[in-house]
């Protein structure tokens, strides 16, 4: 998959944050010996690889849920209840801000401004905004995707069997 990946741009540092995109769809984060054999094919260092992986919210290094929940943190969206909303989330979710539920369907992560002040406090779900959230509309939101998600699941159970 990677030399796949690999193969779609230019083997030099130009084309290392849409290759690091590429794999993140792919697998769902970026694979520890793919960024190792990226800095090779690139002759970029590691340590720049990794800064640019850990630089951007939307790439991760570690595998995430299902479903990505993300809190805004950001200025605008803190003064306005943020981390309630964020610990209403862990509450719900019953994991804390950047892990993901053992069952693989939740990652939960505070970011800095996603760009949507005007309607904060925001929170992300798989990158659908929900504006002018609090305690109550959080747990809710949370609950509703759950129910979804479980629906998802038997739905497909169904099918198979
Ligand atoms: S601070 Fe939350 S969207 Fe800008």
């Amino acid at each position: 998959m990677l030399e796949q990946i690999l193969s779609r741009y230019p083997q030099d540092r130009t084309s290392l944050v849409m290759i690091l995109q590429d794999l993140q769809s792919e697998f769902g984060y970026l694979p520890q010996d793919a960024l190792e054999e990226i800095s090779t094919r690139l002759e970029i260092s590691r340590a720049q690889v990794y800064s640019v992986a850990t630089f951007y919210n939307v790439l991760s290094l570690k595998p995430r849920g299902r479903h990505l929940i993300r809190v805004c943190m950001g200025t605008a969206c803190h003064v306005r209840q943020g981390s309630l909303i964020l610990a209403a989330a862990e509450r719900e979710l019953g994991i804390k801000d950047g892990e993901t539920s053992a069952d693989g369907e939740f990652t939960l992560q505070s970011v800095g401004c996603v760009g949507a002040c005007a309607i904060g406090p925001v929170v992300e779900v798989d990158e659908e905004h929900f504006g002018h959230m609090n305690v109550q509309k959080m747990s809710r939101l949370i609950r509703k995707i759950k129910k979804r998600a479980a629906s998802d699941t038997t739905s497909a159970g169904e099918e198979r069997s």
